[in-house]
């Protein structure tokens, strides 16, 4: 149901033909223009004056918070959007289906007020593309689908403001919105538009970037900004062109939010990649505006909850508009709890509006930190791989001055600690654990922080027997007493401790390691399983508990010879656009949609067809000695595409190639992986996002 790539296509070809529609609007059209080519590239046959002349008369000083050399653009500084808009917006959801209506908008501004988001912080009730009819009327109105929305839109704006809420609408800067329907769009409307927004009650607005007929992004977005500003109704106002003419330079006294990427979806690697390229942009983001990567996947169906946690975890330190993007008639508790975690919420509304900086990112073990108001840090430790990773910082490090000890809050846990200064967790894979840590003197009140790891143990072959060692590290100033772990396995597994499991009294610094055999029951079928290590302890601060979920996969040791991946069991597999095709290309939606591998008109019968950002891990017991494939763009995208392959022996790379794209024959990449317990076979997004990124691995094959 998902056309996003095929959209992507028509976005860039629908600028060059359309030239010449805008004639009776107007507008003048640059000649030779692309949508997609950064501003400053563009000459526009127009002499334009520089923006700071037409910006309204504003405020010049710089907030405290901002970097002063990127200051030099005024802020719209209308004391809107001071803290990032939360809120929903139906597209992440619906897209264009039937069930984006009327019933489905009050229906989420009643669940905003009853199950407490309201509360929590979300606002706006956002309406996405469709809403509207294609045509416009005799008067050049915009015409609500009356399909869709039967009373109009005023009625529905009406309804969502007698909650106390208020009420979001979308149009493109372009001649027509993004949708394959394509409705009107506001360029060449931008008055008439606005102002039938503001009469119908509207509170922010959502301008997109298709059929933009190339003319400058600027251009368009200033006079959108313009047009709202003399409705004289504050509307937050949202620049949604892709990040393509890198709004964050030039948008801040145009927008209060811009996007900074393409579209999300609702898989891991596509969030992934976002995150990748939103990151990097701290230093631009501040009160009234702020970087956009694009809405909430949470509670979609395509990531599990530990991801969705780390979607959340990740928008929230960014400072990223949380626009909630999913039904939230169908969604589960889990969600909820997600969406409504307060203290997470805190952190993306912290008043000081810093976005979070990027302190490390090591072998995909991240660790970001963002200042907040009263003088804490947020720490997020994000573990971007497949397995299990120990991420560790110091309290000094994510900035605090020093002190004898520092308190921690869990933020996912809702538990208080103290530390000594460390900050270390084993993060599950792909989860992240965030920590808001302070300097204030409170730290004694509370149990000592305990770090939790296992080492050994997560691969088990079948009717074999592994030696794993856990570690309790007390963390903290203050001793832990009456401390015992414990490791539990599925049913039908043996888990026996070989050491001590308790301790009277751990100091501060000390740490409890344990032996244990583990031994899955004879003829476990390969695959993952759930094992528990638990500790609790007892302290001045009181009691605390811990529990660590731990993977372990039953694998079985590779035949010897040389096998084609793409018929081994995988250890793991992640992907940009729906699942990991065995022997065809990446069809995008469900198991089994590709097409035949092909790259650069050679089409190869055997293979993995991935997308970016993707990775599939292997076991390779110690016993193989080569991996090698073909590797390419398939040829189903004809642009665009361009990514880069990576193979790693045992979290070391062991071969790469550079950015390939769709112009580029087949690479031999082969991979020296002597000795290796797994490999994992990546495709990076080549630095520019996933866009019609499918990627071939083909006759992918492994010596052993
Ligand atoms: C673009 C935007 C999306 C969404 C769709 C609607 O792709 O980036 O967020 O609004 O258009 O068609």
């Amino acid at each position: 149901m998902r056309h996003f790539p095929v959209r992507t296509v028509r976005r860039r070809v629908v600028g060059a033909l359309a030239v010449g529609v805008l004639a009776g609007a107007g507008l003048a059209v640059p000649a030779a223009a692309v949508p997609d080519t950064p501003a400053t590239a563009q000459a526009p046959a127009t002499a334009q004056a520089p923006i700071t002349a037409q910006a309204p008369a504003v405020s010049r000083a710089p907030a405290a918070s901002q970097d002063p050399s990127l200051a030099q653009a005024p802020t719209l500084d209308d004391g809107q959007a001071l803290t990032p808009p939360m809120g929903f917006n139906n597209w992440n959801s619906t897209h264009c289906r039937a069930e984006f209506n009327e019933e489905m908008v009050k229906g989420i501004a009643d669940i905003f007020v009853e199950k407490g988001l309201k509360e929590a912080g979300y606002q706006y009730v956002n309406l996405d593309d469709c809403w509207a009819l294609p045509q416009r009327d005799a008067n050049g109105k915009l015409v609500p689908d009356p399909k869709r929305f039967p009373n109009g839109i005023k009625a529905v704006a009406d309804y969502v403001h007698s909650k106390g809420l208020k009420f979001g609408i979308y149009t493109s800067a372009g001649t027509k919105t993004c949708s394959e329907i394509g409705f009107p769009g506001g360029l060449g409307h931008e008055d008439s538009d606005a102002q039938q927004f503001a009469d119908w009650g509207v509170d922010y607005l959502k301008y997109d970037n298709c059929n933009n007929q190339g003319v400058d992004a600027k251009e368009r977005y200033i006079k959108m900004r313009d047009a709202l500003k003399k409705t004289g109704r504050p509307i937050v106002y949202s620049i949604c062109e892709w990040g393509q003419n890198k709004p964050w330079e030039w948008a801040k006294d145009v927008g209060h939010l811009w996007r900074t990427t393409g579209d999300i979806n609702d898989s891991w690697g596509s969030m992934l990649s976002i995150m990748k390229q939103n990151l990097p942009l701290d230093a631009y983001a501040g009160p009234g505006h702020w970087n956009d990567p694009d809405m909430l996947e949470v509670g979609n169906g395509g990531m599990t909850d530990t991801e969705y946690r780390t979607h959340f975890s990740m928008w929230s330190i960014m400072a990223a508009p949380l626009l909630i993007g999913s039904d939230l008639r169908k969604v589960s508790p889990e969600t909820f709890d997600i969406l409504g975690n307060k203290e997470v919420i805190a952190v993306d509304q912290d008043p000081l509006g810093k976005q979070g900086t990027v302190l490390s990112s090591e072998g995909g073990r991240w660790v970001v930190t963002k200042e907040m108001k009263d003088g804490s840090r947020t720490v997020a430790l994000f573990n971007e791989t497949g397995s299990a990773q120990r991420i560790a910082t110091t309290a000094e490090d994510a900035g605090l001055p020093a002190a004898d000890g520092y308190s921690v809050r869990d933020l996912w846990q809702h538990k208080s600690y103290n530390t000594a200064g460390t900050l270390a967790a084993t993060v599950p894979a792909h989860g992240t654990v965030m920590l808001r840590v302070a300097a204030d003197g409170k730290w004694a009140s509370y149990p000592p922080a305990a770090e939790l790891g296992l080492d050994g143990g997560t691969l088990v072959e079948s009717g074999k027997t592994a030696t794993v060692t856990s570690k309790l590290a007390n963390l903290g100033r203050t001793p832990a007493r009456e401390v015992t772990t414990a490791l539990t396995g599925p049913s039908g597994w043996t888990v026996e401790a070989t050491s001590p499991t308790t301790a009277g009294t751990l100091a501060g610094g000390k740490s409890l390691r344990t032996t244990w055999k583990l031994t899955p029951p004879a003829g476990a079928t390969p695959g993952a399983y759930d094992l528990t290590l638990k500790a609790a302890y007892d302290s001045s601060g009181g009691k605390a508990a811990q529990s660590l979920p731990v993977t372990t996969h039953v694998v079985v040791a590779p035949p010897a010879g040389t096998s084609q991946l793409s018929a081994l069991p995988r250890l793991s597999a992640t992907n940009g656009w729906g699942p990991v095709e065995k022997d065809t290309s990446n069809g995008e939606d469900q198991a089994g949609d590709g097409s035949p591998l092909t790259i650069n008109g050679t089409v190869y019968a055997k293979g993995l067809g991935v997308h970016a950002e993707s990775a599939v891990e292997f076991y390779t017991g110690g016993k193989c000695s080569k991996a090698t494939a073909q590797v390419g763009v398939d040829d189903e995208k004809t642009t665009n595409g361009s990514v880069t392959f990576e193979i790693w022996a045992d979290g070391k790379k062991a071969a790469s190639t550079g950015v390939l794209t769709t112009a580029d024959a087949a690479q031999t990449l082969t991979a020296d992986v002597t000795g290796a317990q797994t490999i994992r076979l990546t495709v990076t997004d080549g630095g520019d996002g996933i866009d019609s990124d499918h990627a071939d691995w083909a006759e992918a094959q492994l010596t052993c």
